[in-house]
C-alpha cells in the first residue's frame, strides 16, 4: 500500500535521532538530550485551583468548541501581557494554536509551495526542518555566528537563489537563546535582517519559545516590535513558561496574514482547546505571571551555571573544544575537534550512562558531525555535574584514540 502514500509523506524520513535516543532511555543514563521543561516549573497547584473554577462555573464555554482564532479573553490577556513588554497589539493580530509546532505547520501551509526556498540557520530547530521537508521546499542553511545568522552569506544566497529563478519566501529564525545553540541575535543583526527581508520581499518567522527565560542582561527587542512592514510572523509558546501539556501558543501577525492563517486552521482542527485556553487565561489574570516566570528563570539559571562550571572543570583542554555560554534558554552547544564524530561516539557515551543530541541532526546540509546539543533543563544540578564529568571522560578517550592513530601512521 506504500505507493498510496503522498510524495510529502515519503519525503519525511523516520528520525534516526529518535532511534538513537531510545538507547538512552535507561533510568541510569543522565540525559542532556531532551528539551523537556523541568516539571518543577509547572504551576500544578494553581492550575488545579483554576480548573475547579473553569469546570464548575464556566463549563458551558470551556468544554465547548471555540472560535478558530482562539478564545477572546485569552487573546486579550496575551495582548495585555505583551503590551506590558512593549509590543502593542490588537486581538485581531493574534491567533491561538496548539503549540508553536502547529504554528510552524500552518505558516508553511499559508506561504509555501513545493520548490520554494526557505532560509534557516546552520544549525536550526529540528522539528522546523521536518515541517519544511513535509512541504517539499528547498532548505538553504546559513552559518550561524556568535551574534546570530551570517547576514552577508544570507544576502549572497538570496541573490543566488533568485538568479536560479527559484522563489524565496521565508527566513526562519530563533533570535533569542536559539535551539539548539543558545545563541542570541544582536540588535544590529535584528535591524539588518529586517532590511534584507524588506529589500527581497521575504517573510521572517520569529520563533521565540525562550525569550522570556533570560538569566541576565537586558532583553533585546523582538523582531516583531521592530517590524514596520508587517512581514514578521512571531510565534510565542506557553510550553516553557507554563507547561507544554496545555499545548498553547500564539501567532502574532499582520491582520492580512492572520486572515490566511485562520482560513487554514479551520480545516486543520476547527479550534484549539477551549479548556486549556481558559486555564491559561485564569492563571494569567489570577496569579502573578511575571513572578512565576522569575522563578523559572532562577531555576534554569542555576542549572546553566552548573553546566558551564562543570564544562570548565572537566572538559579536556584542547583548542578544538569550545561551547556556547547562553544568557538564557535551555541549551548549550558543544563543538569538538573536526576529527570527532558525535554520532559514532554516541553509543560509547550511552555505555558510560550519559546522553546528548547528535549535532548534525540540526544541520539542513548534513554538516556539524563534530557538534552536540546539551540541554540543562531536566537533570538536577548534581546530575548535571556528574553527567558532564562522564561526558568529558568519553571525549578524552576519543582524543587519545585519535592521537594514537596519528602517531602510528
Ligand atoms: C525553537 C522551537 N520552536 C518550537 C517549539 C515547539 O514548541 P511547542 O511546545 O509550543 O509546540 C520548540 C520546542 O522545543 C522549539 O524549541
Amino acid at each position: 500500500m506504500d505507493e498510496l502514500f503522498s510524495r510529502r509523506t515519503r519525503a519525511v524520513k523516520r528520525s534516526e535521532i529518535r532511534e538513537l535516543l531510545k538507547l538512552a532511555e535507561r533510568p541510569e543514563v543522565i540525559s542532556f538530550a531532551g528539551g523537556f521543561p523541568d516539571p518543577a516549573t509547572f504551576p500544578h497547584r494553581e492550575l488545579a485551583a483554576v480548573a475547579q473554577k473553569v469546570l464548575g462555573e464556566d463549563y458551558d464555554r470551556s468544554l465547548q468548541y471555540g472560535a478558530t482564532e482562539g478564545d477572546r479573553l485569552f487573546r486579550e490577556a496575551v495582548c495585555e501581557w505583551l503590551g506590558r513588554q512593549g509590543l502593542a497589539l490588537s486581538r485581531e493580530e493574534v491567533t491561538v494554536t496548539s503549540g508553536s509546532q502547529q504554528a510552524i505547520d500552518l505558516i508553511c501551509k499559508v506561504f509555501l509551495d513545493p520548490g520554494d526556498v526557505v532560509f534557516c540557520d546552520l544549525p536550526t530547530y529540528l522539528a522546523a526542518i521536518q515541517s519544511f521537508t513535509a512541504f517539499e521546499v528547498e532548505k538553504v542553511g546559513i552559518p550561524q555566528r556568535e551574534d546570530g545568522m551570517d547576514l552577508e552569506i544570507l544576502e549572497e544566497k538570496i541573490e543566488e537563489v533568485s538568479r536560479q529563478g527559484k522563489r524565496a519566501k521565508l527566513i526562519y529564525l530563533v533570535p533569542d537563546f536559539h535551539n539548539p545553540t543558545g545563541i542570541t541575535m544582536s540588535l544590529v543583526k535584528r535591524r539588518r535582517v529586517l532590511k534584507i527581508a524588506e529589500r527581497h520581499n521575504l517573510v521572517i518567522i520569529e520563533d521565540n519559545p525562550y525569550g522570556q527565560v533570560r538569566f541576565e542582561g537586558e532583553p533585546l527587542p523582538m523582531l516583531k516590535s521592530l517590524d514596520r512592514t508587517g512581514r514578521v510572523v512571531l510565534l510565542l509558546t506557553f510550553s516553557k513558561i507554563l507547561c507544554p501539556g496545555l499545548r498553547l501558543a500564539v501567532i502574532v501577525a499582520s491582520p492580512r496574514i492572520t486572515e490566511q492563517i485562520v482560513k487554514l486552521k479551520q480545516p486543520a482542527d476547527l479550534c484549539s482547546s477551549s479548556f486549556t485556553q481558559r486555564l491559561a487565561y485564569e492563571f494569567m489574570t489570577r496569579y502573578d505571571f511575571a513572578a512565576h516566570i522569575d522563578e523559572i528563570r532562577a531555576l534554569y539559571r542555576e542549572k546553566r551555571d552548573t553546566m558551564l562550571e562543570a564544562l570548565e572543570a572537566y572538559m579536556p583542554k584542547h583548542p578544538g573544544i569550545h561551547w556556547t555560554k547562553p544568557q538564557g534558554g535551555l541549551f548549550v552547544w558543544l563543538t569538538l575537534p573536526e576529527f570527532v564524530d558525535t554520532r559514532e561516539m554516541f553509543p560509547r557515551a550511552v555505555e558510560r550512562n550519559v546522553a546528548y543530541v547528535v549535532g548534525s541532526a540540526f544541520f539542513v546540509d548534513g554538516s556539524g558531525q563534530n557538534t552536540m546539543r546539551l540541554a540543562f533543563c531536566e537533570p538536577t544540578p548534581e546530575l548535571i555535574r556528574e553527567g558532564i564529568r562522564r561526558l568529558a571522560e568519553v571525549i578524552e578517550a576519543e582524543l587519545s584514540v585519535a592521537s594514537a592513530a596519528v602517531a602510528s601512521k
